[in-house]
C-alpha cells in the first residue's frame, strides 16, 4: 500500500466521512484513519436508532460558541436542504417531528451505509483499528498509528469530541490542537441530565420518577420550553438537556411550571370560584397530581384556597412560575450527548476550516468550538463543516 495521500482524515464520524465523499469526489486520494472497528458510531446510535439528522429551522441561534458568527459560513454553504437532497437522491426519507426535528425513515445505519458507499465510489480508503500517535510536520504531515507510518499533504482532524466516552470518545482533537500551537477551549459536558443533592432526590425526583411535564427553563438567559423528566439521579428530559449547555455549576435553573399563565392569577381566581377546594386538588387539574402532593406537602401546605391571604396565593404562584432548582452537577461525559468547546474559532478559517498558523491542517465537526443544540444541529454542523474542508483539502 502506497502509504502518502493528499488527505488524511482521523475520525471517521459524522464529519469525517462527509469530508472524505466531498475530498474524494474531487479527485483527492483519501485515507480514513478510524480507531474503532467501523464508521458512524455515533450516527448509528443517534435519535433513537433513527437520527435526528438536522433541523428544518436552522441558523447561529440554534449553536454555542465563543464567536456565536463562525457557524454562519459553513451552515449557508452547506444546508438542511443540501442534506436532505443528498439522502433523497439515494432512495432514503425522513419523517419531521416537533421543532422541525428530521429523522430517518429508513434508520441511522442507512445513512452510514449512504455515506459508505458515496466514499467507496469516490475511492476513499479505510484503516479501521488504527490508532493515532505521534504527529509531526516537514514537507508533509507524518503520522506514526498503530498500523504504521502514513504521510500526507493535508490532515483533517475530525475525532468528535470527548462525550461517552465507553464508545472511545476523547479530547484526542484538542491534543493535535495543542501540539500545533492552536488555542482550544476545555470540552464542558452538554445536552446532559443535571444530578441534585440526595435531600431532593429523595423528596422529590426520586418519588417523581417517570413523571414528565412541559415546562420553560431559564438559565443565564437562555430559555427552553419542552418535556421536563423526573429520574432516579435527578432531572432530564429534552428541556434539561438544553438548558445544561448553558449551566456552569453554582448556578440556579429556573423551572417555570404553569407557562402558559400567570399562576397567581389563576390561584386567585380559582379562590374566588372555589374556596373549598384544596391546594392540592386545584393544582392537580394543571400539574401530574403526585407533583401537585408533594410541592403542597413541601412547600405551600394543603388547607382550602379560602385559608390562603392574596399575598400568600401570590407568593405560591411566583414559586410555580419560576422553581429555584440548584443542581449539584451534571451526569457528566458518561451520558452527555455532546460537548461545548474545542478548537478555538479565531484559529480557524470560518470558509475552509484550515487552521490559520498551519496551512493543510483542518479541524471540523464536534472538535470544534461549535456546538448545537438539541434537535439535530450537531449533525448539520458535522456535515456542514466537513463539506467545507472538503471542497479544499
Ligand atoms: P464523531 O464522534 O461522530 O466521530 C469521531 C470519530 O473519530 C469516531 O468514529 C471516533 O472513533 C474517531 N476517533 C476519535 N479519536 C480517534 C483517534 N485518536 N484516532 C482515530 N480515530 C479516532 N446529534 C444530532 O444532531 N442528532 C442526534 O440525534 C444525535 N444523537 C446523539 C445520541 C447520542 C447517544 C450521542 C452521544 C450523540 C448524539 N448526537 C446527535 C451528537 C452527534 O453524534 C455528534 O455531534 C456528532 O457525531 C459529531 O460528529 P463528529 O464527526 O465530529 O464526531
Amino acid at each position: 500500500m502506497n502509504r502518502h495521500f493528499d488527505v488524511i482524515i482521523i475520525g471517521a464520524g459524522a464529519a469525517g466521512l462527509m469530508c472524505a465523499m466531498e475530498a474524494g469526489q474531487r479527485g483527492r486520494r483519501v485515507l480514513i484513519l478510524e480507531k474503532s472497528g467501523r464508521a458512524g458510531n455515533k450516527i448509528r446510535i443517534s435519535g433513537g436508532g433513527k437520527s435526528n439528522f438536522t433541523n428544518l429551522n436552522m441558523g447561529a441561534e440554534y449553536f454555542l460558541s465563543r464567536n456565536p458568527h463562525f457557524c454562519k459560513s459553513p451552515l449557508a454553504r452547506y444546508t438542511q436542504w443540501d442534506f436532505m437532497d443528498l439522502l433523497s437522491r439515494h432512495g432514503l426519507t425522513w419523517e419531521e417531528r416537533e421543532h422541525g426535528q428530521l429523522f430517518c425513515n429508513q434508520g441511522a445505519t442507512a445513512i452510514v451505509d449512504l455515506l459508505l458507499e458515496q466514499c467507496r465510489n469516490a475511492g476513499v480508503a479505510f484503516q479501521y483499528e488504527c490508532e493515532v500517535g505521534e504527529i509531526s510536520r516537514g514537507e508533509h504531515f507524518q503520522l506514526r498509528t498503530s498500523q504504521g507510518k502514513f504521510s500526507s499533504t493535508s490532515l483533517v482532524v475530525a475525532t468528535g469530541g470527548p462525550s461517552i466516552p465507553r464508545m472511545g470518545s476523547t479530547d484526542f482533537g484538542l491534543r493535535i490542537a495543542r501540539r500545533f500551537g492552536l488555542k482550544s477551549i476545555p470540552f464542558k459536558p452538554a445536552l446532559v441530565p443535571f444530578t441534585f443533592p440526595p435531600g431532593f432526590i429523595a423528596r422529590v425526583s426520586r418519588p417523581l420518577a417517570g413523571i414528565s411535564l412541559n415546562t420553560a427553563v431559564s438559565c443565564n438567559n437562555a430559555h427552553f420550553r419542552e418535556q421536563l423528566l423526573f429520574t432516579h439521579r435527578g432531572l432530564s428530559g429534552p428541556v434539561i438537556l438544553q438548558i445544561s449547555s448553558y449551566w456552569n455549576k453554582g448556578d440556579h435553573i429556573s423551572v417555570d411550571l404553569l407557562p402558559d399563565r400567570d399562576a397567581g392569577d389563576w390561584l386567585r381566581d380559582e379562590q374566588g370560584a372555589h374556596a373549598n377546594r384544596r391546594l392540592n386538588t386545584v393544582l392537580g387539574d394543571q400539574l401530574p397530581r403526585r407533583l401537585a402532593n408533594i410541592l403542597c406537602e413541601q412547600n405551600f401546605g394543603n388547607q382550602p384556597l379560602q385559608g390562603f391571604t392574596h399575598g400568600q396565593l401570590a407568593e405560591i404562584g411566583a414559586t410555580l412560575n419560576a422553581w429555584q432548582l440548584l443542581p449539584s452537577g451534571t451526569e457528566g461525559m458518561r451520558t452527555a450527548e455532546a460537548a461545548t468547546g474545542g478548537v478555538d474559532t479565531r484559529e480557524l478559517s470560518s470558509r475552509t476550516l484550515e487552521a490559520g498558523k498551519v496551512p493543510g491542517l483542518y479541524f471540523i465537526g464536534e472538535t470544534v468550538d461549535v456546538t448545537g443544540h438539541l434537535g439535530g444541529y450537531n449533525f448539520q454542523w458535522a456535515w456542514s463543516s466537513g463539506w467545507c474542508a472538503g471542497q479544499v483539502a
